[in-house]
This record gives structure tokens, sequence and C-alpha cells, in this order.
């Protein structure tokens, strides 16, 4: 079965062939590794040089924790944690707290803010339970999770000594660099790399996203299958028509050419909610640049029609949306027939309630269209690990063709410096003197 499906009929975009020469010359860019940002290509071929023996070694690491730990805090931000987030909601049932039983530890983030009660919450909510944590930093020097990583370091280490510790704590981290680095090497943490050529939005496919995942209870193997499915199917020489990452990519930067400078990624399943953050994290970092770019903003459908719906169907006429359409469900429900009827349900008595979904679908990206909202389909089988991996392939791939077509460096990210100089003045970190005087002096 085919792992995705792209249904651009209702983007009102024709393809000619600039667009296809243009989408084919970015595609072929991503592996000649002459375009700009070349440094950080690492993820191109990701999937398919992934050992055998590292994610091993991954499983290996996880089942450690996973023995040790009711609940593991994994610590990052942006791409050090956006994608296990994604993809564990996704994998998992959506009650799976209120369960008695857990097959898996829970997996609980910390370290994307700096929320005094968020860190208190989570330290008073850990303390009937055993605890162990996986800190994740590529640059090791990102001011929140070095704060969360201390203060939940200093939990572990209370609760079980320095030397248990080391069996409850795992960094990934670059080879050499940072601050976590060192840290990892001094206190004797294992460590997995986290490579040179790959940046944090594209990293989910490595320990960043993979470990966490493995400790989750998720498939590991299946998740990096369904991504190296897409990765040859949109590798280099891949006809334009057979290669669906170009032809997103070619789709949205017409649209945006014609002025629909945002773009809602939604899907009528809530698990995927984190999936739209995971994508907003890729899009937004890696488009957002010199002026230029498409907005990435996201729904969660049903449930926004009654919210943003209406702003969609008839506000500013600036947008189009991407829906990620998943054909079959896990389970099986069906709406029942009832005697009286006062609810007016009765015609959908016996249906399924994907088929009432899917009518929604249906009928919302003709209601959008007809309102002058262009529609992009993204069609997966099911909620599972293989077409998540060739789902997560599909958009990295599409975002770095697209990132080319644009005009800009789709691997760099300049622009989320500048609030981190203003803290670290405002905070007077050393090293900041010059920059301190001169914030203050504004305020
Ligand atoms: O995509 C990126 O590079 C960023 O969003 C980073 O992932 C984020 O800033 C976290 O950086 P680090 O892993 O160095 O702590």
């Amino acid at each position: 079965m085919e792992l995705i499906k792209l249904d651009i009929s209702k983007s009102g975009i024709e393809i000619g062939p600039e667009l296809k020469r243009e989408a084919a010359e970015a595609n072929e860019l991503l592996h000649s590794g002459k375009g700009a940002g070349n440094d950080f290509l690492g993820w191109v071929n990701l999937p398919s040089s992934i050992g055998a023996g590292e994610l091993e070694a991954i499983k290996a690491q996880a089942a450690k924790l996973r023995a040790k730990a009711e609940v593991v805090v994994c610590i990052g931000i942006g791409g050090s944690y956006l994608g296990a987030k994604a993809v564990l909601d996704a994998m998992s049932d959506s009650f799976e707290l209120l369960r008695r039983k857990h097959d898996n530890p829970i997996v609980i983030f910390a370290g994307q803010n700096i929320s005094e009660d968020y860190l208190a919450e989570m330290l008073g909510a850990l303390a009937d339970y055993s605890l162990a944590a996986i800190v994740i930093s590529k640059s090791g020097t990102t001011t929140e999770p070095a704060i969360a990583f201390r203060i939940v370091k200093e939990e572990i280490e209370r609760r079980y000594g320095k030397e248990d510790a080391r069996e409850r704590i795992v960094a990934i981290t670059d080879k050499a660099r940072g601050a976590l680095k060192t840290l990892a090497t001094n206190e004797g943490y294992p460590t997995f790399v986290i490579p040179d050529n790959v940046g944090g939005r594209y990293s989910v496919l490595t320990p960043v996203g993979l470990l966490p995942l493995a400790v989750g209870g998720v498939d590991i193997d299946a998740l990096v299958g369904g991504a190296r499915e897409m990765e040859l199917a949109s590798g280099a020489g891949t006809a334009f028509e057979d290669n669906l990452p170009a032809q997103y990519a070619a789709v949205r930067n017409a649209l945006y050419r014609n002025g629909k400078k945002i773009e809602i990624l939604g899907s009528y399943e809530p698990k995927l909610q984190n999936i739209n953050e995971w994508w907003k994290q890729l899009y937004g970092e890696s488009e957002g640049k010199d002026g230029k770019g498409i907005y990435p903003a996201s729904v969660t459908l049903t449930a926004d029609l009654h919210s943003m719906g209406q702003y969609i169907q008839e506000g500013e006429r600036s947008m189009f949306e991407t829906i990620i359409s998943v054909l079959t469900p896990d389970h099986e429900v069906r709406v029942n027939s009832d005697a009286d009827n006062l609810d007016g349900l009765n015609y959908l008595a016996g249906k399924r309630l994907n088929e009432v979904n899917k009518m929604a679908e249906l009928g919302v990206c003709l209601a959008h269209t007809d309102g002058g909202v262009p529609n992009i389909r993204v069609e997966i089988p099911r909620i599972d690990e293989r077409s998540l991996g060739a789902l997560i392939y599909f958009f990295e791939k599409a975002c770095g063709i697209s990132g080319y077509m644009l005009g800009v460096n789709p691997f760099n990210q300049p622009g989320v410096e500048a609030y981190k100089r203003n803290m670290f003045a405002l905070l007077e970190k050393p090293g900041y003197e010059e920059e301190s005087k001169a914030i203050k002096a504004r305020l």
C-alpha cells in the first residue's frame, strides 16, 4: 500500500513546466549538496543510513530506562523535543493517563519553557513515581533545557544518589562541543550523538527522537522504515510526477506567489495535533527569513471549525490549507439507533464515526475552496509508525525543496538568536556586560 497520497486537485494550481523544473532542480540541489546550508544535509539520506547497530543501541538504552522508571522526563526545546512529542502523542492511547496499568513508562517533557509553575507542578506530580531523564541539546548551551535539567538532575540525585543517577540519566548532544557534553562526560552519563550535519528541526530520526520514542514503546524500526520508503521514493533523479515532496513544495510555492501567505495544517484526528507543532517549527524556522516565507499555522478539526472556521471561511483571503487525512482509524464505533430520536440523529444510525468524520472533511474542503481557501490533501493509510515515518520524511524533504524554491537557506535560523541576546543581557550573563548596559538604558 502506498504510504502517502497527495491530492492537489483542489489547490487551484496547474503545475506547469517552469514550476516542475524549479522543484526538480531544488530536489537535485539537496542531493548534490551544492545549495545554501549544505553542511546541514545529513537528514537527506538519514533513514537509509541508520545502521541496525545504532537502532539496537538505542533500543538497549531505552530498555534500561524502561526497567528503571515509571516516568521518564525528556528535556529539550524546539527540534530537540517536538518530533518525539509529536510521534509519541500520535502513537499513544488518547486517554493513557487515565488507565491504571501502563505498558510503557510515561514520557513527559520539560525544558521547553521557563515556567516556575510548570516545573514546580511537574516535580510535585513526580513524587510518587520512579524517575529517569533524557536531556537533549545539540548546542548543549540552550538555557531552557539547561535550567530544567539542573532541577531534574538534582531531584534524581537526591532520590537515588549520584551512582544510580548514572543509570537514570542519558544525554543526547554534540559529539564534542557544549556544556552538556562536558557535563555528561564528567558525570559519566551514557551519551548519544546528534550528527553535526543534522539540524535540530530535522533530527527526529536521530537519537533525539528515537530514544524517547523507544522508551515510550514506539516501534522505531518501523518508523525509520517508513521514512526510508519515502526517502527512496523521492531520491535523486526521481521524476517530478512520482516525487510527492517535490509536488507539495511546488504547489505551496505557487500558492505563495499568488498571494496565499499563510498555510494552515490540519487534521481530523486530534492525536496528530503535535504533528502540527512539529511541522510549524520545521517550516517556520526553515522558511521564515529574509522578509519571506509562508506563515505556518494549524488547526485541529472538527474542534477549530467552531472557532477558527469562521475566519477561514470568510476572513482575509490570504491562506490555503493542507489536511493530513487518515484513511482508516484503529477502532470501530458506530452511531446507535434510538427509539425516541430526540436528538434527530437516527439518520446516522449504523454509520461508523469515521464515515461522519470523512463527510465533515469533504464538506469543509468544498466549503473552504468555494470560499477561496485552496486545499491540499495528504493522506496516510492509518496512524502507525510506518506511515508517520513516511509523513515525517515527506514533510522534511518538501521543506528543503520548498526553501530552495523560495530562495532562502532552509537550514539556518539566525532569527532565534535575537531574543537570547536580550534575555542574557537582561539577566547580566557574564560576557554580556555591554549589551546589559545598552538594554537597561532602553527600559
Ligand atoms: O531547529 C533548531 O535548530 C532549533 O529549534 C533547536 O532545535 C532548538 O533551538 C534547540 O537547540 P539545542 O538542541 O541546541 O538546545
